[in-house]
């Protein structure tokens, strides 16, 4: 073996590891809460049903830009009527790839599914390590791209949180507990996007003088503290976009009745 722990040159030690405390914990709940939600968000791509009762859109089916989309649902008929299958497969092409591509979800699931490693200081069972040079992985770099269409998908999903303020005969004045559900799940979007490493890097990348770019330094400043918190952000905002789903399937359903305050 000509790379990984055991190569020519490392110290030769024939455990694994010698951590005592359960480093496995954290790459086990990620692979858990991961497929949890994999399964869950193919099975609601697929559906192509229970995703608007007025005033609330799912944030897997917006926007909804096929003349197929239930009526009320899409502003934009971008697709027209060839697309038959499900627009939640084409729309949650990009904010998979942010996820994908995110340095945190790298991290997590580089070390819960490929155990490479499974944990600091725990040795990987791969013999070889070509890092992110090659096809698949090197498509990695390209989430500052993602990341900027992103943005998009936020505004889009905090128009259909502020429209949500309406009732469903357009009049303003509306609030449920739906409304809510998507003011949350656009509020854990916008945390998890300007937290990300791109956009701290945007702010304040290549600088050689913060002092000469006060506007800049500022930014990179808000950004810095948010980034601390990238990988609560990357759970809540993802556990935020299936309960979002959930709750507009349950009330397009008829399963519940949406909580209405006034
Ligand atoms: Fe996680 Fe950019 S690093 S979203």
């Amino acid at each position: 073996m000509t790379a990984g722990t055991t190569a020519p040159g490392r110290a030769q030690i024939s455990a694994r590891t010698l951590r005592t405390d359960r480093w496995w914990v954290q790459p086990a709940v990620t692979v858990l809460v991961l497929v949890a939600f994999i399964i869950y968000a193919t099975i609601r791509a697929f559906a192509n049903d229970y995703y608007y009762s007025a005033p609330y859109i799912s944030p897997f089916y917006s926007p909804c830009l096929s003349t197929s989309c239930v009526p009320g649902s899409g502003e934009v008929a971008l697709f027209g009527d060839w697309w038959k299958l499900s627009p939640a497969l084409i729309i949650l092409i990009f904010p998979l790839g942010f996820r994908l591509t995110c340095y945190y979800y790298r991290k997590a699931y580089f070390r819960g599914f490929w155990m490479s490693p499974p944990a600091c200081a725990v040795a990987e069972p791969h013999g070889k390590y070509t890092g992110e040079r090659r096809f698949p992985l090197v498509l990695n770099n390209l989430h500052r791209y993602f990341f900027y269409i992103g943005l998009i998908f936020n505004v889009i999903l905090t128009y259909d949180a502020v429209i949500a303020f309406r009732d469903s005969s357009g009049a303003w004045g509306h609030m449920g507990l739906g409304t809510l559900v998507l003011l949350a799940n656009a509020a854990l979007l916008w945390l998890y996007s300007l937290s990300c490493h791109s956009c701290r890097h945007v702010m304040g990348g290549r600088l050689t003088h913060f002092s000469k770019h006060p506007v800049r330094y500022k930014a990179w400043t808000f950004v810095s503290k948010l980034n601390t918190r990238h990988m609560a952000f990357a759970w809540a905002s993802l556990i935020g976009v299936a309960v979002a789903d959930l709750y507009v399937a349950l009330v397009a359903g008829g399963t519940i009745t949406d909580l209405r305050f006034f």
